[in-house]
């Protein structure tokens, strides 16, 4: 149970550098509970039921929180991660059909082929018994995913490079004290130096590439095209240039990073579970049968979607998600003053013993379907929930699928004897240090 820790500053420390040990002293919640720090009324949540109140049943009571906000609005924007009200529904409502699972169907095979020349470059470190950090090669491959799947014909060499570099420096952007304490919106909040470089960077790029876009008129088929051509039903009006350009950022944002954090887990969880490797080499191996994944093989590989599933179960790639009560609420009875802030523990529900048997354990058959239909809908939420739920989701379980196929076909991933993993992070979860990695070919005639 909760153990006291000393105060805000130790908090502070703890969220950025060993959130692990945080949600541990944190512990499990009985009820629901507030507490003052401070300037505000917080509460950590690790229920279902209390998830729903707060993403569902009530979530117009609710916006995104001033952290959230000081964090992400210089870099993104006005973009769907971070608007509020009308406009992002309104903006929800153009997007969505971009990103419905029958439309983003058409990027598997980029998917796969972009694995393919990932796994090409591993070759000659296999050969001098090289470690690969997974981390950096993942990242990576869902960078160059995203990149062709919103501009078909990909960046030029300078536009990527300059592209990469910006989102680079962005992830470094951690979360400030006076972020953390809740001090009043109307303080300004200034990005620092480099952060506000790498912005000024990416837009300019996303700017040109719309103009040119807008000059040529073409559907490219690609996201980019999608959203460019998307009405809003209700209202007939497209996205203007300056909308457009925060939606590509915020998907490049939000939809590369995540993805390639998930398979880190899950390359580090394969290693741990040498059974359930197994099972999936040998799921692999009959279904496919040394050929290259495809958009209809997904349905035939399901255990292999399952340790995905695990994976994100134990190392939600997004550990907390909050919102910010906009007026008076009550939570099993406790009321709630406008302005308190919510924390979902996403880590802490996927672990909570009321819900999850032998919830340490790694079992992917947990995630067989028809074991699933009597979980509660928010005991697991990788993605979040409710109207404002990831929007990208089929999009990252497609690519992740893909990818692990992909890689678990022909290698198998080992840790480097005696080395310890530890996650850090306060927006998404990674391994510190990377994940380095020895690699043992499997099956070198399924490499391409
Ligand atoms: C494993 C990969 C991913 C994870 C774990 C993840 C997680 C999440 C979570 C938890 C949220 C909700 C945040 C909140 O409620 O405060 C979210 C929202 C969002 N995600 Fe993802 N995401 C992933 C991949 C992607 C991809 C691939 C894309 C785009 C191609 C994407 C685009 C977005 C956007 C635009 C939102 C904001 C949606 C809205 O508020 O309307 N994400 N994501």
């Amino acid at each position: 149970m909760a153990q006291k820790r000393s105060g805000i500053l130790e908090v502070f420390r703890l969220l950025n550098e060993d959130p692990v040990t945080m949600y541990r002293d944190i512990g499990q919640q009985d009820g629901f509970r507030l507490r003052r720090a401070l300037f505000n009324n917080f509460a950590t949540v690790t229920d279902p039921d209390h998830v729903r109140h707060v993403l569902v049943t009530n979530a117009g009571n609710y916006r995104k929180t001033p952290i959230a906000r000081a964090l992400l609005e210089p870099i993104l924007g006005r973009g769907l991660l971070t608007s509020e009200g009308s406009f992002w529904r309104r903006q929800r409502r153009i997007a969505a059909p971009a990103f419905h699972h029958k439309r983003i169907r058409t990027f598997a095979a980029m998917m796969v082929e972009e694995t393919q020349a990932m796994l090409a470059g591993w070759r000659e470190a296999a050969a001098a018994g090289r470690t690969i950090d997974i981390r950096p090669e993942m990242s990576r491959v869902t960078m160059q995913i995203i990149t062709r799947s919103m501009f078909s014909h990909g960046l030029s060499e300078a536009d990527a490079r300059g592209v990469s570099d910006a989102i680079r420096s962005l992830s470094g952007n951690q979360l400030r004290f006076r972020d953390l304490i809740g001090l009043p919106e109307w303080l300004p909040r200034f990005p620092r130096a480099e952060v506000r470089e790498a912005v000024r960077a990416i837009r300019g790029t996303v700017d040109r590439i719309i103009a040119e876009r807008r000059a040529d008129g073409g559907d490219h088929g690609d996201l980019l095209g999608m959203m460019m051509l998307a009405r809003d039903e209700e209202t007939g009006e497209t996205m203007t240039d300056r909308q457009l350009r925060d939606e590509v950022v915020t998907v490049f944002i939000a939809g590369h990073e995540t993805t390639a954090t998930a398979l880190t887990w899950t390359f580090y969880a394969l290693d741990k579970h040498r059974a359930v490797e197994e099972r999936l080499h040998k799921e692999l191996d009959g279904v496919l049968r040394a050929g290259a994944p495809g958009l209809d093989d997904l349905d035939r590989i399901p255990y292999a979607r399952m340790v995905i599933e695990e994976t994100m179960r134990l190392y939600p790639t997004v550990p907390q998600i909050a919102r910010q009560a906009i007026g008076e609420d009550r939570i099993d009875g406790v009321r709630v003053p406008p302005g308190a802030i919510i924390n979902m523990n996403i880590w802490l529900t996927h672990r909570n013993p009321d819900i999850w048997v032998a919830p340490e354990a790694f079992d992917p058959g947990r995630f067989d379907p028809s074991r699933t239909s009597n979980r509660h809908k928010l005991a697991y939420f990788p993605f979040g929930g409710g109207a404002r739920a990831c929007i990208g989701s089929s999009f990252a379980m497609m690519e992740a699928h893909l990818i692990l196929a992909t890689v678990a076909q022909a290698w198998r991933l080992r840790l480097p004897q005696g080395h310890q993993v530890h996650p850090i992070g306060n927006v998404v979860l990674r391994p510190k240090g990377g994940l380095p990695m020895h690699l043992e070919a499997r099956a070198p005639r399924s490499i391409h």
